[in-house]
């Protein structure tokens, strides 16, 4: 082999190391239940204030507490997942009657793709996991 070729072999064997090792610490985060970052801002604005421990209605705690979802089983998450799908993209959420007073409650078109992305990653995660 002449040495030229073994230089761009070599080289070509770097590339391929440092591109494998990006795709999987990528896909590595996604192995478990989380909240982004861009959920989670979403989640404090706008639905925290009820489905939290501080939270002003009983009805709501009982239906969904955000703190709990990560520690729940594989079942509860899935289950939780499709609601959240459900009342995002179907603006059951917040409440109509709570967004008539406080409009800018409202979820935005791109907080319901937000939502629908996450909600969308995490089933894959959940349903591996069962
Ligand atoms: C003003 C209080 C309030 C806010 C804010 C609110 N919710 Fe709710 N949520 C409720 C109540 C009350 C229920 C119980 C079901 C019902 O009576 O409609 C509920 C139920 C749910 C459920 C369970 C499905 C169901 O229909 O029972 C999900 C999922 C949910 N909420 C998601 C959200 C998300 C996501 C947000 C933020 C975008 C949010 N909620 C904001 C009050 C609230």
């Amino acid at each position: 082999m002449n040495k030229q070729l073994t230089l761009f072999l070599a080289l070509g064997m770097f590339f391929w190391m440092i591109q494998s090792c990006a795709t999987s610490s990528k896909t590595a985060s996604m192995e478990k239940f989380e909240y982004t970052a861009a959920v989670n801002s979403i989640v404090q604005d706008k639905c925290y204030g009820c489905h939290s421990a501080d939270g002003r209605s009983d009805k709501a705690k009982q239906a969904l507490m955000w703190d709990n979802v990560p520690t729940m089983t594989a079942d509860e998450q899935a289950h939780i997942l499709d609601e959240i799908m459900e009342v995002t993209s179907e603006r059951k959420m917040p409440p109509s009657r709570f967004v008539e007073s406080r409009p800018e409650k409202a979820l935005t078109d791109e907080e319901i793709a937000t939502f629908q992305k996450w909600a969308k990653d995490m089933m894959a995660v959940v349903e591996k996991s069962k």
